[in-house]
């Protein structure tokens, strides 16, 4: 692997960030059967306690890097397939069948687990810093809400880089040309006017489609409504972990916020986990507003996914190709439309930087130390 590939587009020291939550599986994944999956290039191991609360431990085995997932639950605990070793929730070495002490500090790393909006998130970073008041408002955007009605998309593993899934995900002009036969109106999307709106929060690129003709996916959606609609297209980057597009669709030229004029709103929520350096876990998640629990519109979405996605992943897996070779030896000419996506590969890359600084500072002070 060329250093031009491990940094590109961000050019840091370090891939991703690890102070973060990510999402590990959708909550149904997990059960009291073992199941492994690599984050940041980390094998880990899931399962649920007896009382069902999810487990995530570090997914090789200390003695000689037997994959635990081979292993079998014993109550909360995992024995080792191997020798044996058993492991309780907390990681901790608590059985040596061949010996009878187990050594202090014995064990498997465990990583903080929180369980929210049907997802199950791990924290990478340090254990202190594992605050779930770091995650994004789920609810707001449909997830774990009542009023909303969700659809979880299976997950696929491909082979890119997670930047490079972000980097599409907040420029939606490819919608017209990548899914203009997938997505009825896309066609639209690249005239569509943007506004960068930076929170806090978030930022969101925001294009808003005014009086759009009703194609046949609005009047599946919204079979009453007569004539043109106003739609959002937003791409809005809450963290290196999650982005939600779609938004709010209202009758042409009546307000466009989530109020009574609203006709609905479709959000598509795109869980983003990097495996390794250059594959990446991406779940996604369609909300609405409305009609809740109508299985048509159900079955339309996930079979919409079926479309959709790939023709992402047939693109971003090419350009990976193409970055592995060429990274290093081209330069990218950007436009007017890239303004987020460059906003949000400039607020990842700092705090990737932040984390490095922290690091080199804790390093140093350790070395005055001692
Ligand atoms: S490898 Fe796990 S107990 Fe030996
Ligand atoms: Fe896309």
């Amino acid at each position: 692997m060329t250093h031009a590939e491990k940094s590109y587009p961000l050019n840091e020291a370090k891939p991703y960030p690890y102070e973060q939550w990510w999402i590990a599986a959708y909550s149904q994944e997990v059960g009291r059967s073992l199941i492994q999956r690599t984050i940041l290039d980390r094998p880990v191991v899931l399962y649920r306690t007896e009382e069902g609360d999810p487990v995530a431990l570090a997914g090789l085995c200390p003695h000689r890097l037997y994959p635990l997932v081979k292993s079998r639950l014993q109550g909360d605990s995992i024995q080792c397939g191997y020798h044996g070793f058993t492991f309780d929730k907390s990681g901790r070495c608590v059985h040596i069948p061949s010996q009878d002490k187990v050594p202090p500090r014995f064990g498997v790393r465990n990583y903080p687990v929180v369980e929210r909006g049907g997802l199950i998130w791990l924290w990478t970073g340090k254990e202190s810093g594992a605050d779930p008041n770091l995650l994004p408002d789920l609810e707001a955007m449909g997830l774990g809400n009542p009023d909303w009605s969700v659809e979880q998309h299976p997950m696929t593993t491909f082979n890119a880089r997670y930047q490079l899934l972000i980097d599409n995900l907040v420029d939606l002009s490819h919608v017209s040309f990548i899914h203009s036969n997938s997505i009825p109106g896309g066609g639209a999307v690249v005239n569509i006017p943007y506004e960068i709106v930076d929170t806090n929060k978030s930022l969101n690129v925001r294009r808003l489609g005014r009086d759009l003709p009703c194609n046949p996916l609005m009047k599946f959606l919204f079979p009453h409504h007569e004539g043109s609609v106003d739609q959002n297209f937003d791409a809005e980057f809450f963290g290196p972990n999650l982005i939600r597009t779609g938004g709010n669709i209202s009758a042409s030229g009546k307000s466009t916020n989530a109020d009574s004029k609203s006709l609905g709103i479709t959000n598509f929520i795109h869980g983003i986990t990097p495996e390794t350096p250059t594959t990446v876990h991406y779940y996604v998640v369609t909300a609405r507003n409305f009609r809740l629990y109508d299985p048509a519109i159900e079955a339309a979405n996930l079979s919409m996914g079926l479309k959709i996605q790939p023709e992402d992943i047939a693109a971003l897996e090419a350009i990976e190709l193409s970055v592995d070779r060429f990274a290093d030896t081209r330069r990218e000419l950007s436009c007017m439309a890239d303004a987020g996506a460059i906003l949000v590969r400039k607020r990842l890359a700092a705090q990737i930087r932040r984390e490095v600084n922290e690091e080199q500072t804790q390093a140093a002070q350790g070395a005055l130390a001692t």
